[in-house]
């Protein structure tokens, strides 16, 4: 285990933040510091990059202490509980560390499981060796495959998983609600998030795909600096109002103010598990969030139109309606400042290239 940053003067509501030096992590960070905890980053940089920290660092204009651990060590994650609650008291643990791509999951389903749920697990053992209580998962609306009903509520089946990597979703939920029905101390938020894009408006953090992105926003972002060949979309032949698949994208930014809400939540709680959709409650199509991207950023998205991408779900967004009832948070920000967010993002990110 080796902390990597130092930082003395520590408060005493530290939150663990797993994944934290990611992309929904590091944003995270900066609403958890500005809500007065003390996040513990530990991350190993499987998919991400130190430099994260410097990011942070000119957003916050301060270090965060960060242990370069894997969370599937137990003896390690044993290490940094121990040293953080030599400083003070730990307010709870959000749990984003996690392998994400869902085509990759599909050529290499193991590493997808051993990761994902082996972090979870061994992650949930040390809180309950340590007596900690608070748990906020990052889960995932890929676990309702195509709901008969959308606005999809909580109460939706989880349907058959389309990836290695819904499953492992899945998996995690239910290990955490079994984890949640032995142990008492347990209080628990899973968070199912629909799409996040965006960036902080400063450009300072934001989304870093390695290699090839799959995703719709980094794609769009780099297709329009040029970087890649025309955006594809796929498929205009499904039934919603243009023919493109329809999603609920949520800025990361209001993403992360929920994951404070469901921090402050939990404390209140006396063995609470409830899962909670985090969308902006509404759906766009490809082609509406390429019209909104060009508005927004004045500069015209070279696209061209292709085929059905295999396992793409015609239509799904959140009724978030739940997670304003019980953490009164809701989306702050539209679409277009998401999108312009992302613009400004992948023009600082060139600049630094
Ligand atoms: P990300 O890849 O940017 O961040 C994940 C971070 O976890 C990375 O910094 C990576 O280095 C770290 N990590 C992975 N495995 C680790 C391990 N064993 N030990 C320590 N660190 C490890 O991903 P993200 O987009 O920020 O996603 C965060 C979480 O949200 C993930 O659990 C993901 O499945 C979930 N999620 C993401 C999306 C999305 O579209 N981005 C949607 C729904 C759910
Ligand atoms: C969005 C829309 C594509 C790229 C994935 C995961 C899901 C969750 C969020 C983690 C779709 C279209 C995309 C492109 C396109 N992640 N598209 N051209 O598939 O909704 O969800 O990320 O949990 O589990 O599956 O997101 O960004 O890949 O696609 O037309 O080059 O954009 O068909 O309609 P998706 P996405």
């Amino acid at each position: 285990m080796k902390a990597v940053v130092n930082f003395e003067t520590m408060k005493s509501q530290q939150v663990i933040v797993t994944g934290g030096a990611g992309y929904i992590g590091s944003h995270t960070v900066v609403e958890l510091i500005g809500a007065g905890f003390e996040p513990i980053i530990v991350d190993n940089f499987s998919n991400s990059h130190p430099r994260v920290l410097d990011g942070l660092e000119r957003i916050l204009n301060r270090k965060i202490q960060l242990f370069d651990v894997d969370c599937c060590d137990e003896s390690a994650l044993n290490g940094v509980f121990e040293s953080c609650l030599k400083r003070g008291n730990i307010a709870g643990v959000i749990h984003f560390a996690a392998f994400k791509a869902v085509g990759e999951s599909t050529a290499e389903p193991l590493k997808y499981f051993s990761n994902n749920i082996g972090s979870t697990a061994a992650l949930l053992a040390t809180m309950h060796r340590h007596g900690v209580g608070s748990f906020v998962f990052s889960s995932s609306c890929t676990i309702y495959g195509q709901p008969e009903q959308i606005p999809v509520d909580e109460t939706a089946p989880f349907l058959p998983a389309e990836s290695p990597y819904g499953y492992t979703k899945q998996a995690c939920e239910r290990l955490i609600s079994d984890a949640h029905s032995a142990h008492a101390e347990l209080n628990v938020t899973l968070l199912r998030y629909f799409n996040p894009i965006g960036a902080h408006p400063s450009g300072d953090i934001g989304e870093l795909p390695l290699g090839h992105p799959n995703n719709l926003i980094p794609f769009l972002t780099q297709a329009t600096a040029g970087l890649r060949d025309p955006l594809t979309v796929f498929g205009n032949d499904y039934p919603t109002p243009d023919g493109t698949c329809v999603r609920d994208y949520i800025h990361v930014i209001d993403l992360a103010r929920a994951h404070v809400a469901a921090l402050n939540w939990l404390k209140d709680q006396n063995h609470a598990c409830e899962a909670l959709n985090l969308g902006a409650g509404n759906g766009s199509s490809v082609l509406q969030v390429i019209e909104a991207f060009e508005s927004a950023n004045g500069i015209s998205v070279p696209y061209t139109i292709g085929p059905r991408r295999p396992g793409d779900v015609t239509a799904i967004y959140a009724d978030a309606k739940k997670a304003k009832d019980l953490l009164g948070w809701e989306c702050k920000h539209s679409l277009q400042e998401a999108l312009k967010d992302s613009w400004n993002w992948q023009k600082k990110l060139e600049h630094k290239s």
